[in-house]
């Protein structure tokens, strides 16, 4: 919801989150107020004993560094969501450039399939979930605990599995190397919109068009359960992966600020 519509902006406590995290957490929308409002309402909720207060803004809204000093908060993420319509089924190019690619590190000819919902969760799997969430805010800001970060996304990649988060998951497997995982995406459709969830591609394996190879096998399995739009959101900093989106024919839909405010931290300091 936005501060556009009439409602007054307020601090709203995260259930979830909190109930994960073990701390209370809270989100305030404060795109378009001004400083000494959103100074107001970060001050309530540290009287409130909100741990972590998630401060979202427009993308040209930036809080001032007095504010990030007085209440503990940093930009964590600068989040982009990239959409592309999915009528256009012409394969994607592969990755042209050589430069990256390692002969040495090169992991050969890999295959695509589903990781089925009874698989075992394999320990590569996870780290491939993990990898993906490398720029992730959870993981930027140091503040919060690294096995936090850790257990969201082990449950993110669990309940992908089970399909509770998604409705596909694929992987390609080296084929030279006993089927080793190279990468692997998952995939949600819900109505008209297929959302990619998480994606990664083995260190060894990047910029040899696995990735490239994964989204189009996305856009298939998004195609084929009736969606017309293709979306996924990531990190602005996180350029291979913007790259990868631009060059699949995503373009940029929306992008918001996310600042990380720790007011009680802030207050004892
Ligand atoms: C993002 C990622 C999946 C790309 O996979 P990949 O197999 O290396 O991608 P491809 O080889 O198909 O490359 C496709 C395009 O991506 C972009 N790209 C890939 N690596 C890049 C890099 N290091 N720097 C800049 N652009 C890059 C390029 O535009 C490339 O096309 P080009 O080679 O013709 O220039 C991979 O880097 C990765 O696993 N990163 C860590 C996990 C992650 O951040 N996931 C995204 C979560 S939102």
């Amino acid at each position: 919801m936005s501060n556009a519509e009439s409602r007054p902006a307020e601090i709203v406590p995260l259930a979830w989150d909190t109930q994960q995290f073990g701390f209370p957490v809270a989100r305030l929308q404060a795109a378009g107020l001004a400083t000494s409002e959103i100074e107001r309402l970060i001050g309530s909720a540290q009287a409130a004993g909100i741990e972590m207060l998630v401060v979202t803004t427009g993308p040209q809204q930036e809080l001032a560094n007095e504010t990030l000093y007085r209440f503990g908060g940093i930009l964590a993420d600068d989040k982009v969501t990239f959409e592309r319509s999915l009528a256009d089924d012409t394969p994607l190019r592969l990755a042209a450039s050589t430069d990256r690619y390692d002969e040495q590190a090169c992991i050969g000819p890999c295959e695509l399939d589903e990781y089925l919902a009874d698989e075992r969760l394999a320990a590569e799997l996870l780290g491939l979930s993990l990898a993906s969430g490398q720029y992730s805010r959870f993981r930027v800001d140091r503040r919060f605990p690294r096995s936090a970060f850790e257990t969201l996304y082990r449950l993110w990649i669990e309940r992908s599995v089970r399909r509770e988060l998604a409705d596909v998951v694929l992987v390609a497997r080296a084929a030279d190397r006993h089927s080793a995982l190279a990468g692997m995406i998952t995939v949600a459709v819900a109505g008209q919109v297929g959302t990619i969830g998480l994606v990664a591609v083995a260190e060894a394996a990047r910029g040899q068009g696995i990735g490239t190879r994964l989204i189009e096998a996305a856009h298939d399995e998004m195609r084929r359960r009736g969606a017309g739009t293709a979306r996924v959101v990531t990190q602005l900093v996180n350029r291979p992966a913007c790259g990868l989106y631009r060059r699949a024919g995503y373009r940029l839909a929306a992008t918001e600020r996310i600042y990380h405010f720790w007011p009680r931290r802030a207050a004892a300091a």
